[in-house]
């Protein structure tokens, strides 16, 4: 499958619709993927990335209908993560010569994955390709979008920034044009990306964008590395990119929780009702860490103005759900946001200080002591975790 992007340039990338992990089985991908592969046409021939390494020999095959591939001029990597670089060995083999454009990082981290001296150039920020036609390819390193490897390219006179992870979404689509999908779906997806993926480096998205800016470059088009093509109007997606590199919040406080015998349950329900009860205008969501999806749980706790995190105690210490999502937190960083820690216990009762000592670790600010109940919840334990709720919501 092929199809045109804009005059000569197509897509010569895969769908993968069976996906349903990626990053090993660190990130949920829902609604699958697309690893996207851009070929230039112009008097001179350029293939941007290539797909993940399973559907190495799928693309390499694919991309002989469009090019005699000793037609190919130049090879652009923009990033060496193998969802990209993939099926760099199998293409290379057919056109070992073939020069690859890559930056001085993606020495290190090409090399590193596949040990082979190809004919790399190594390309900075400003520098251009002549491409002939009158258009030429202007590149950009962007650090940390997603590695320290990564670069886009811009294609004058097309107008088209090839971004690679940025403004990127797990979303399979066969409409692979961002006007054409479920706006909602699309955008959910974008977040969760975002708030997955790219929070760490919030900074450098601001930098970035302020970059390429000052540049006054056109764009019309925005062509990402994975899910849809922004064609119809960019901005929106760099709108939202704006806003959620600048400690994004909704109206919204997300309770996580584990629970053995469904106390710790009962505490996070009652602490709802005190949240609603004191402000009724906020949005309060619940999951079980232990049943939830953790990257969906973490797309929840990016929106969020404050979290509420419950263990019961076990062992002295906490369930290895809620270990293991705030430790996927403590490395994302999320800025301003609070935090508070509650959970059951039937004799030491630990869990809610060491919650409270990770959440500090993971950079919440601390809006209350934390709250523990000795056994189940009784009626009173229930109407002091709802006094509870009502009084952290006040503090937000
Ligand atoms: Fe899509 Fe960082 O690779």
């Amino acid at each position: 499958m092929s199809f045109t992007v804009k005059n000569n340039v197509k897509w010569v990338g895969k769908i993968d619709w069976e996906l349903d992990k990626f990053h090993g089985e660190e990130y949920s991908t829902h609604k699958g993927s697309t690893y996207n592969s851009y070929l230039i046409q112009e008097e001179k021939n350029v293939l941007i990335d290539t797909v993940w390494k399973p559907f190495a020999s799928e693309f390499v095959n694919n991309l002989k209908k469009e090019i005699d591939l000793e037609k190919i001029d130049f090879i652009i990597a923009n990033h060496a993560e193998i969802d990209h670089s993939g099926a760099l060995p199998e293409l290379m083999k057919e056109i070992p010569e073939t020069p690859i454009y890559c930056t001085k990082n993606a020495l290190d981290s090409l090399k590193g994955h596949y040990h082979q001296d190809w004919n790399f150039v190594v390309v900075k920020t400003g520098d251009t390709l002549d491409i002939g036609n009158g258009k030429k390819l202007i590149f950009i390193e962007a650090p940390m979008l997603h590695w320290p490897d990564s670069m886009f390219e811009y294609l004058t006179e097309d107008n088209i920034l090839f971004s690679n992870d940025a403004f990127g979404q797990h979303y399979a689509s066969e409409f692979m044009f961002n006007d054409l999908v479920d706006q909602s779906e699309l955008f959910t997806e974008c977040l969760k990306y975002y708030a997955n993926i790219l929070t760490p480096f919030s900074p450098l998205v601001l930098k970035k964008i302020e970059q390429f800016a000052g540049l006054n470059l056109p764009l019309d088009m925005i062509c990402t590395s994975h899910g849809v093509i922004w064609r119809d109007n960019p901005m929106p997606i760099v709108g939202k990119y704006l806003e959620w590199a600048d400690k994004y919040q909704e109206n919204q406080i997300t309770i996580v929780y584990d629970t053995m015998w469904n106390g710790t349950r009962v505490m996070a329900e009652n602490l709802a009702k005190g949240i609603n009860a004191g402000d009724s205008s906020v949005n309060v969501k619940l999951f079980n860490a232990g049943k939830y999806d953790k990257n969906d749980i973490i797309a929840e706790i990016f929106k969020s103005k404050a979290i509420l995190v419950g263990s019961p105690t076990i062992n002295k210490g906490i369930s290895t759900a809620i270990a293991a999502l705030l430790e996927e937190v403590t490395g994302l960083r999320f800025q301003g946001k609070k935090a508070a820690a509650f959970g059951t216990y039937g004799w030491s009762g630990e869990s809610p200080k060491v919650i409270e000592n990770r959440l500090k670790e993971a950079g919440f600010e601390i809006a209350s002591e934390p709250l523990k109940t000795k056994w189940n919840p009784d009626n009173n334990a229930q109407k002091s975790c709802f006094e509870f709720g009502k009084q952290f919501v006040k503090k937000i």
